[in-house]
C-alpha cells in the first residue's frame, strides 16, 4: 500500500490509474479505523481495480466546543489495518494541504430548510458545510468512479449523495450498512471515549431504535406515540438526548404517520460523547 501526503501527488498518481483505464474506489475517513470502516473498504474492492483512502480529521465539520482536538489519531494501527484490508492507496494530508492559508470557498445548501439544517445540522451548525467541503476537495482530487459511504452516518449520506448528484460528478455512490458488536452498538471512532459504564448504556441507542423497527413492522401506526416510548428508553440510560425522529429516508422531513420507507435516527450523549445511529424501516409488503 503506497501512502500519500501530499495533495497534487495524489492527484498525479490517481490521474495516472485512470489513464490506464483502472477504476478507482475511494473511501474518505477520519482515521481511528475499525470493522466498519473495512466494510467500506471490502466494498470498494469488489467493484474497482484500485482502491484509495483518505483518512483526514477535517477541521472545517468541528464545532467550536467539539472534540477536534482529541479526536484520536492512531495513524500507524490504520495504516497496518488498511493494508490488510487491501487497500493500495492511503491518502493522509495535512491541514494546510487541504485548506491552503486564506482559503475563502465551501460548499453549502441554499435550501433552508433542507437537508443539512435539520436532525444533526440543528445543533452542529456549519458541520455539513464542513463535511460537503472536504468532501468537494477530496473527490476532485480522487476523481474516482465511484465513493462508499456509511449507513452510519445516514444523514451525511444523503448529503453526500445529494450534492453528487447536484453538481453532475459523475461518481457512483454506494451506501453500505452499519456494522455491529454484538450488543447492537452501532462501531464508531467515538466509542473509545466510553468509560466501561457508559459503554454498557450505550446499547440503549440501538435498541430504541430496533423497537420502532419492530413496533412499526408489525403495523403499529401510533408514531408519535411510538416516538414517546423510544424517547423514554433512550432517556433512561443517556445523560442527554439530542433527537430521535422517523423520516422520510430522502427529504429527511420528519414524519407523523408511517409510510412504506422510513428511516429512524437517533442522537444521545454519554458524559461528553454524543452516539449517533439509525435504522432504515421497510415495511412488508
Ligand atoms: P468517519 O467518521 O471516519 O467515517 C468514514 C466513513 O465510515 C463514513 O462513510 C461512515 O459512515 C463510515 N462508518 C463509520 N462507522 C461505520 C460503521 N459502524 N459501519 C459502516 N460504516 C461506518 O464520516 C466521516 O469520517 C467524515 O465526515 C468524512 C466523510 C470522512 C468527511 O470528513
Amino acid at each position: 500500500m503506497k501512502i500519500i501526503r501530499n495533495p497534487e501527488a495524489f492527484q498525479k498518481e490517481m490521474r495516472s490509474l485512470r489513464s490506464r483505464g483502472k477504476r478507482i474506489g475511494f473511501v474518505p475517513t477520519m482515521g481511528a479505523l475499525h470493522a466498519g470502516h473495512s466494510a467500506l473498504v471490502k466494498a470498494a474492492l469488489r467493484q474497482n481495480d484500485r482502491v484509495a483512502v483518505s483518512i483526514f480529521v477535517n477541521p472545517s465539520q468541528f464545532g467550536p466546543q467539539e472534540d477536534l482536538s482529541r479526536y484520536p489519531r492512531p495513524f500507524r494501527r490504520d495504516a497496518a489495518l488498511l493494508k490488510n484490508a487491501g487497500a493500495h492507496f492511503l491518502f493522509a494530508p495535512s491541514a494546510a494541504g487541504i485548506y491552503p492559508a486564506g482559503y475563502t470557498l465551501c460548499v453549502d445548501e441554499l435550501k433552508q430548510p433542507g437537508l443539512t439544517d435539520r436532525l444533526c445540522g440543528k445543533n452542529r451548525p456549519g458541520h455539513f458545510r464542513g463535511v460537503m467541503t472536504v468532501c468537494a476537495k477530496l473527490f476532485n482530487l480522487a476523481q474516482p468512479s465511484a465513493v462508499y459511504f456509511g449507513q452510519k452516518d445516514y444523514q451525511q449520506s444523503v448529503v453526500i449523495e445529494t450534492m453528487l448528484r447536484e453538481f453532475h460528478w459523475g461518481i457512483r455512490f454506494y451506501r453500505i450498512p452499519t456494522v455491529r458488536e454484538a450488543d447492537g452498538l452501532a462501531l464508531s471512532s467515538r466509542n473509545i471515549y466510553l468509560s466501561g459504564e457508559e459503554r454498557k448504556r450505550a446499547c440503549a441507542l440501538s435498541r430504541s431504535l430496533f423497537f420502532l423497527q419492530g413496533e412499526l413492522c408489525r403495523r403499529r401506526k401510533d408514531l408519535p406515540g411510538l416516538l414517546r416510548r423510544a424517547r423514554r428508553m433512550l432517556a433512561a440510560s443517556f445523560d442527554k438526548v439530542d433527537y430521535l425522529e422517523i423520516v422520510d429516508p430522502e427529504t429527511l422531513e420528519s414524519l407523523v404517520r408511517p409510510q412504506a420507507e422510513m428511516t429512524a435516527l437517533g442522537a444521545a450523549f454519554l458524559g461528553k460523547t454524543r452516539l449517533i445511529d439509525n435504522v432504515i424501516i421497510r415495511l412488508p409488503k
